[in-house]
């Protein structure tokens, strides 16, 4: 029996049920198994499809009727304007992330080259390397608990020839070398146990470490704030990621810490997602 692309790309239908974007997630799958951009498969819908890529690319199916991600199944995602490698000991870069990114790149633009940044919780070293390559003289810290997840951290800086990044091992602002910080960023985990949205949308298959927090999700974000007014310099920054409901607490918390320039920001979607401060005092 011979398979065209066009034919084994039916094959979507059976993730109708899992995933509302099915039929991209079969273009992507198909086209890593066998190896060409997914521009090809239009191009060439009428090729045969060979029996071991046909049999792999129904495994993949298969995992993703499951529930796993894409991501995870391919084994990189697209975050900024590079791509990632992922496994599950990180989160899947998310797109509201790019939020934080640019923020932090707003803030930094008018500041002298050679700067000291860091990165607390780099999972797969998303933010880290999108400011590291954002001004080669900028310093970047990345600080990640999980060693797993450290080792994609570098391994994704390494393939990107990313060289101004020093990655630690370590717990939040514990993980940091003395030298005080010219912005701190983060994107902590933030989602409260046993939270109903941990059940959906592939999260089971994403690190827990990663995801959940205790103190109703403030835990990490309190941590965070309360250590990093040790390490930013006057006039510094912290910049951090929260879930949707987080943002009134969190400018609270900041104001009361002796924070200025206090701020909450949306994501794209137009969701409440990042709290901003400055350390304005010596
Ligand atoms: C929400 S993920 C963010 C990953 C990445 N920064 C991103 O935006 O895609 C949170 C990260 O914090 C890490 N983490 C959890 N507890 C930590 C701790 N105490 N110290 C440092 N990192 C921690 C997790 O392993 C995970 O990689």
């Amino acid at each position: 029996m011979t398979i065209s692309l066009q034919q084994a790309l039916a094959d979507a239908d059976s993730l109708k049920t899992v995933s509302e974007s099915y039929q991209l997630d079969a273009e992507l799958l198909l086209s890593h198994v066998i190896e060409k951009p997914r521009e090809y498969l239009k191009a060439h819908s009428e090729d045969e499809v060979s029996e071991e890529h046909y049999t792999q690319f129904q495994a993949l199916i298969a995992r993703r009727q499951k529930g796993e991600p894409v991501a995870y199944l391919v084994g990189h995602k697209a975050f900024w304007d590079f791509d990632l490698q992922v496994n599950e000991s990180v989160l899947i870069p998310r797109p509201e992330t790019e939020v934080l990114v640019e923020l932090c790149l707003t803030k930094l633009e008018n500041s002298a080259t050679s700067l000291r940044i860091a990165d607390l919780g780099t999972g797969s070293g998303a933010i880290a390397i999108a400011l590291a390559r954002a001004n080669t003289d900028w310093q970047v810290h990345a600080v990640e608990l999980s060693k797993p997840a450290l080792v994609v951290a570098q391994s994704n800086a390494k393939s990107l020839a990313v060289n101004n990044i020093e990655f630690h091992l370590g717990s939040w602002c514990d993980g940091l070398p003395g030298e005080k910080f010219d912005l701190i960023v983060a994107n902590p985990p933030y989602v409260e146990p046993g939270d109903k949205h941990l059940q959906q949308d592939g999260l089971p298959f994403e690190p827990t470490l990663a995801q959940v927090a205790e103190d109703s999700g403030f835990a990490a974000q309190n941590k965070i704030m309360h250590g990093a007014i040790n390490y930013l310099k006057k006039d510094a920054w912290l910049l951090m990621e929260h879930g949707y409901n987080q943002q009134q607490q969190l400018l609270k918390n900041l104001v009361e810490l002796g924070f200025g320039e206090v701020e909450g920001h949306k994501d794209y979607a137009g969701v409440e997602r990042v709290v901003q401060g400055r350390w304005i005092s010596e």
